[in-house]
């Protein structure tokens, strides 16, 4: 398999695709010359209150301003639920299948209007009003999408945070984002494992203090574990919401009202919540959605992302439900309690979409075809994947396996910051590369440059950028736009840097090489080296440490912490560091391996080589390179023998 392999657009492409080669050309071509016209014609596919009459305005250059649709008025809730309830108010909107029951829970538009509403009514009564924070730590159950939408519908932000955060990390976002108001569950399931969510957040709140903003404690009970509650603090999610009217009318927000915040890692250890705002975003997700995932009635969508992560807000919440479309949500995993267990999601609920990340992908190949083989999966229409980058063998086993070779498998390359797909195809109008993300979607202005920012034309390498801003663009990060600038437009002053590298071939299909920053992704999960050598660093038994990703199987990569000791009195051990880490931010991003080292290679400046340390972690020992730049060359042999003594 080579980058070589082409599939044709699909026999089946009427199927698919909503446009033809010919009609995307014209649509590419007409976003290039009128980008105004072709992002106010975009603007259509959602509910406004009042149409935007100006697409873009803002700049690049200078302070950075990015705003879309300025005078329109709208409210996300009602472009997703109440728009649909005049033609499809009974379809079924969500079906949220919970792990262990054999029945899922489905809601059509108009249950899912009545919860919404429901919770909304909960929250003002509460005194959540406009522009305040509603930290969102829920399993993958219907409540998520519900709370999501009930902040929406009366003006507040939320900030879903990930399951899997540790207490520290929580009460850090709880603090910086000034939630007044949390929602979350006794515990989660996650196959036999079961993660103490409320316990974990009672911890979280008790490390912020006085500096949290939080009131109250909404707590769905999701299993029978027993929980403690506070009085005077925490409420029964149900016994409190389903007293309230299932009608709540909505607030009306401007387009640059900021609709949720979602904290991501980058190269500096502290998590920064990027900022998207309610009219871009909603264009974006609906165009995006609509574009890549062609909706149509009848389709059922299961995108396995967590809500927590970009792809679950976009992929699971607003874009298939601002496309009219059934959105699917699963709170087990993949192999539990038997290995087959997402087939049979998918024959059960008749999913005609399947949206998963290569890791998923990678580690369903390994249980073998005939696994697959034993259900029927003749629903499927199409497959997606995002978050990492997926071999031409996962791609060709997912098309061919999977989808029987029918389905066109779609990978779409895109970032929290992006809020929704930028490189990706569109079925049925584009043949296909196995392991390349494709083009840029129609309006996307993507170039690659040298390291020096000088744009690279034709076939080449180099760094991924974007040109001019999209409606789905991240405004900021909450309060602290210098670092926004800095973050995203000091590499080249003018152009977005996406962090990640590329390669674009003669024919204009990119091909990601991986991130060219310290952030690094396991699992699909974004995890800054700054963030966990913060955390390692902070055990003063440890004077000074290197995190690095290298290659793994499974999971995309693998992460390594070489760390050296105080002196060699102090007694501290790699389980030590792991529990560090796991303490800090969150078991996910616990290390996969842990040296600890008497020094680590450094240049004659002192700066750590972290090359060399990925190049010796993953046994690469043949291509070190010239070592003459290092103060102590004979640092890599030691190195060398205490990563590989064992083996
Ligand atoms: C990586 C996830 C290769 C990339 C949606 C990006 C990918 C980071 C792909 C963003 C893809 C995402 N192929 N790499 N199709 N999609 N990435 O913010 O490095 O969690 O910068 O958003 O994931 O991760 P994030």
């Amino acid at each position: 398999m080579s980058e070589h392999t082409i599939i044709p657009v699909h026999p089946q492409s009427a199927e698919y695709s909503l446009l033809t080669p010919s009609q995307l050309q014209a649509m590419t071509r007409r976003a290039e010359r009128d980008p105004d016209g072709f992002w106010l014609d975009q603007a259509e596919r959602i509910h406004w209150h009042s149409n935007p009459t100006r697409a873009f305005c803002g700049s690049f250059q200078d302070d950075v301003e990015i705003n879309w649709y300025h005078d329109g008025t709208l409210n996300a809730s009602v472009s997703c639920i109440d728009s649909h309830l005049g033609d499809r108010a009974d379809q079924v909107a969500l079906i949220s299948h919970r792990d262990g029951t054999d029945e899922a829970e489905k809601l059509t538009y108009r249950m899912l209007h009545e919860r919404v509403c429901r919770l909304a009514n909960a929250l003002q009564y509460l005194g959540v009003s406009r522009g305040d924070r509603v930290a969102i730590s829920l399993p993958m159950v219907s409540e998520a999408p519900i709370a999501m939408l009930a902040c929406a519908r009366i003006g507040a932000v939320h900030v879903v945070l990930f399951g899997g955060l540790s207490a520290e990390a929580i009460a850090e976002r709880l603090v910086d984002s000034g939630a007044r108001v949390v929602i979350t569950a006794n515990e989660i399931a996650r196959g036999a494992k079961r993660i103490p969510l409320k316990h974990i957040m009672d911890e979280a709140l008790k490390k912020a203090g006085a500096e949290s903003a939080v009131e109250t404690v909404l707590v769905l009970r999701t299993t029978d574990a027993p929980i403690a509650m506070l009085p005077e603090r925490d409420l029964d999610f149900h016994d409190f919401v389903d007293w309230f009217e299932p009608d709540c009318i909505p607030e009306i927000m401007n387009a640059e009202d900021p609709l949720f915040l979602l904290y991501t890692s980058g190269s500096t250890g502290k998590p920064k919540a990027v900022v998207h705002t309610t009219g871009g975003y909603m264009v974006w997700a609906a165009y995006t959605m609509g574009m890549v995932y062609t909706h149509r009635p009848n389709d059922v969508l299961w995108c396995t992302a967590d809500v927590a992560w970009i792809t679950g807000h976009t992929s699971v919440v607003y874009g298939p439900l601002a496309n009219g479309s059934t959105t699917m949500m699963f709170d087990g995993l993949p192999s539990y309690p038997q290995p087959g267990r997402w087939w049979e999601l998918i024959e059960r609920h008749k999913v005609t979409m399947l949206f998963t990340a290569p890791t998923a992908i990678r580690s369903l190949m390994r249980e073998g075809d005939d696994l697959v083989n034993r259900y029927d999966l003749s629903s499927l229409r199409l497959l997606g994947t995002a978050g990492e980058p997926i071999s031409p063998d996962a791609w060709m086993w997912y098309h061919d396996v999977v989808g029987k070779g029918r389905c066109p498998v779609v990978d779409t390359w895109w970032q929290t910051e992006t809020a929704g797909i930028m490189l990706g195809p569109i079925p049925g109008a584009q043949k296909l590369k196995p392991g390349s993300a494709t083009m840029p979607l129609p309006g996307v202005s993507m170039v690659l440059t040298d390291t020096k920012g000088d744009v690279i034309e034709g076939a080449g390498e180099g760094c991924l950028c974007v040109t001019r801003s999209w409606p789905g663009q991240a405004r900021t990060l909450w309060k602290d736009h210098a670092r926004f600038q800095q973050t995203y437009f000091s590499f080249s002053p003018g152009l977005y840097f996406t962090g990640d590298g590329a390669r674009r071939d003669a024919d204009g299909y990119y091909w990601i090489t991986g991130r060219m920053d310290d952030v690094i992704n396991i699992s699909g999960h974004r995890i800054g080296t700054a963030e966990i050598e913060e955390a390692v660093g902070a055990d003063r038994r440890i004077t000074e440490c290197a995190a690095v990703g290298v290659p793994h199987s499974v999971k995309g990569q693998a992460l390594v912490v070489f760390a050296i000791a105080r002196d060699e009195q102090t007694s501290i051990t790699p389980e030590d560091i792991t529990r560090q880490v796991s303490l800090a931010i969150g078991r996910y991003a616990a290390p996969d391996e842990v040296f600890i080292v008497p020094d680590l290679p450094r240049t004659r400046s002192g700066k750590i080589v972290r090359r060399l340390l990925r190049k010796i972690a993953s046994g690469e020992l043949d291509t070190l390179g010239d070592l003459s730049m290092l103060s102590d060359a004979d640092s890599v042999d030691m190195l060398i023998n205490t990563v590989w003594k064992e083996e």
